[in-house]
């Protein structure tokens, strides 16, 4: 069930002290898909939360580069769109951008803008949670594409950061496990 499969996801996840900077504990989610049983564990769970929590999903926004594990798989499990959120410079054709401030600089995502048609329901989809700023660039991009983003979904949310307080009032967020 659930639960089991989740205690079973968790065991394999390492994390790093000090990487990529001391001070910073780096959880590894590659970690967990080294092991083929537990990558098909994972899958379902997505697969699962996605149907029980968003079941109106017309396509699955998966965040550069580690998002791109989990968008294509459950994209294609339900036989939906998959779409790419990618630095700037790196998709061909017209693309919407969006800018944010980072602790140091600034950072531009973008996406394809003929992928988005106004009123398409969106789930956006990365590994992790930390301080929030990706996925709520995400959140931006695509509302300024005229999607709707109904939700967003991780894997691991590190809930000390507060990060899920930056995403856009009233779009839901589901992480399978939360560290602190
Ligand atoms: C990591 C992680 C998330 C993001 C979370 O990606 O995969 O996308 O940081 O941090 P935030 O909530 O503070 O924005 P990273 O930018 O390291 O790139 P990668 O996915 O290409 O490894
Ligand atoms: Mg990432």
């Amino acid at each position: 069930d659930y639960e089991t499969k989740l205690q079973e996801l968790k065991k394999k996840i390492k994390s790093f002290p000090d990487f990529p900077k001391p001070g910073i504990l780096f959880w590894d989610i590659f970690s967990a898909l080294a092991d083929g049983p537990t990558n098909k564990i994972l899958q379902s769970l997505l697969v699962q939360t996605i149907k029980a929590k968003f079941p109106d999903v017309q396509a699955v926004v998966g965040l550069e580069s580690r998002g791109f594990l989990f968008s294509f798989s459950i994209a294609a499990e339900l036989g939906i769109a998959c779409l790419p959120v990618r630095k700037k410079g790196k998709l061909p054709g017209e693309v919407i951008s969006y800018k944010y401030d980072l602790e140091y600089g600034s950072d531009v995502l973008e996406i394809q803008k003929d992928s988005v048609q106004p009123g398409l329901k969106c789930v956006i989809i990365d590994d992790l949670i930390a301080t929030g700023g990706s996925i709520t660039a995400a959140t931006h991009l695509l509302n300024r594409c005229g999607a709707d983003v109904i939700g967003c979904l991780l894997v691991i949310e590190l809930t000390a950061l507060g990060g899920r307080q930056c995403i856009p009032k009233g779009i839901p967020v589901h992480s399978l496990i939360t560290y602190e």
